[in-house]
């Protein structure tokens, strides 16, 4: 149940908001449909993937922003990322 629950969250707090967007909704239509290309070019767009709409942060007018779901639903994942990010000065 709490894997469940947990897997609500990360769908409707994390994803759910980006979705509603109608230009990252058709970004993700296309990444879906590009799933048949080679697997290399799979593999960059799953890693591409995983460092924007699953992890994604960046730094805009020295305000560090958040939009990745899997941060966006997770205190402990938000906490981690911006830790490492402050102690690795990429940010
Ligand atoms: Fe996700």
């Amino acid at each position: 149940m709490l894997l469940f629950l947990r897997d609500c969250c990360h769908e409707l707090l994390g994803h759910m908001p980006l979705l509603a967007n109608p230009s990252f909704a058709q970004f993700s239509q296309e990444l879906g449909l590009a799933l048949g290309a080679c697997e290399e070019d799979v593999n960059k767009l799953a890693t591409l993937y995983f460092f924007t709409v699953e992890f994604g942060m960046a730094k805009q007018d020295g305000e560090l922003k958040i939009y990745g779901a899997g941060l966006l639903s997770s205190v402990a994942e938000l906490k981690h990322a911006i830790n490492s990010a402050e102690k690795s000065q990429t940010f």
